[in-house]
């Protein structure tokens, strides 16, 4: 994957801007012309992508989601007392939502929402959900790709702290660099508050075998899907049926890989070149690092966060943590 730049976190908002330039059209073409070929997963997430990932969301083999849900339910007063009373939540990457929900209904007194997301239209959408669900609560979306710099709302006067909210083991679609760089722009954004994180612990690689193959062709849909954006967005002639998706686990690397693999010679345009494609080369689309309690805090430690308490669910599936950062 193409290392990115490290965080930074500027004052002035730039919220009004209904979508960024991702850099679909540039990396692709960058990615696909290095060797191995690969892509940043984030670029998964256009309106269908986005889609699909909710759809994944709630596939029987797709434990994370409904996990980390029901830790943060279960363990939702403690959190709260964690962070106190007048905090400003900001959520990188919005989902669905449903996780920020949990966090809401037990807060004392939060005083705004800040979700990001590269996703305007699926931001936009969750975010016109939450006002009609929270009408005291300012919610003040940012379209923004959050593993490069941008721009954050001011904090409001009478938040008495800022903490990020990052649920969904997204920490380990980064590579190990990525990681560590996102967690220190975050502690520095964050300092005298802190970071709710969610990470999926490493496991028996039966059960990520199936998350990530599931019977219905969901995941295999939202991995293909990459090809077809890049056909409607940037005019290319990828045959989507000409790859095919395949997810497995790298034990030593500790994690989950997802290829697009081509079935056969072919060639692809795309923006004015010819890709050669070999029978069987792929495009090495996503990492999902899953993490030890002890990896997740050593990264912590480095990123300049200090080590809070963890929760986790009984069968040891995912884990939840509290990172405080200094002031
Ligand atoms: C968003 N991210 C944490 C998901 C994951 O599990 O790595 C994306 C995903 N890829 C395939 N299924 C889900």
């Amino acid at each position: 994957m193409t290392p990115r730049a490290p965080l930074r976190f500027p004052a002035a908002s730039r919220s009004d801007e209904a979508q960024v330039d991702d850099g679909f059209g540039r990396e692709l073409l960058q990615g696909l012309t290095a060797r191995p070929r690969s892509l940043s997963p984030k670029f998964f997430y256009d309106a269908a992508g986005s889609q699909l990932f909710d759809a994944i969301c709630e596939l029987p083999e797709y434990y994370p989601t409904r996990t980390e849900l029901a830790i943060l339910a279960t363990h939702a007063g403690e959190i709260a007392q964690r962070i106190g009373p007048d905090a400003e939540i900001v959520e990188f990457g919005a989902g669905s939502l449903r996780k920020v929900r949990l966090l809401l209904d037990a807060l004392e007194t939060p005083r705004r929402f800040v979700p990001i997301d590269i996703s305007g239209e699926h931001l936009e959408g969750a975010a016109k959900r939450l006002r009609a669900e929270y009408p005291q609560l300012p919610v003040h979306p940012v379209v923004a790709d959050y593993t490069r710099p941008f721009d954050l709302p001011p904090q409001l006067p009478g938040s008495r702290r800022r903490v990020g909210f990052f649920p969904g083991s997204t920490l380990g679609n980064f590579n190990p660099q990525e990681a560590l760089a996102f967690l220190q722009g975050a502690a520095h954004v964050l300092r005298g508050g802190g970071l709710l994180i969610g990470v999926d612990l490493v496991k028996d690689p039966a059960v990520l075998h199936a998350a990530y193959n599931d019977a219905q062709g969901v995941t295999a849909r939202f991995n293909l899907n990459l090809l077809q954006r890049a056909n409607r967005e940037l005019g290319a002639d990828f045959d989507a049926g000409g790859f095919f998706h395949a997810a497995f686990y790298n034990a030593p690397l500790q994690r989950v890989e997802m290829h697009l693999v081509s079935r056969r010679a072919q060639t692809v345009r795309l923006l004015g070149q010819q890709l050669p494609f070999a029978e069987g080369e792929t495009i090495h689309t996503e990492n999902s690092h899953k993490f030890t309690v002890e990896g997740l805090r050593a990264l912590a430690l480095r990123a300049g966060f200090g080590i809070g308490p963890v929760w986790i669910d009984p069968e040891r599936l995912f884990s939840v943590h509290w990172l405080p950062a200094a002031q």
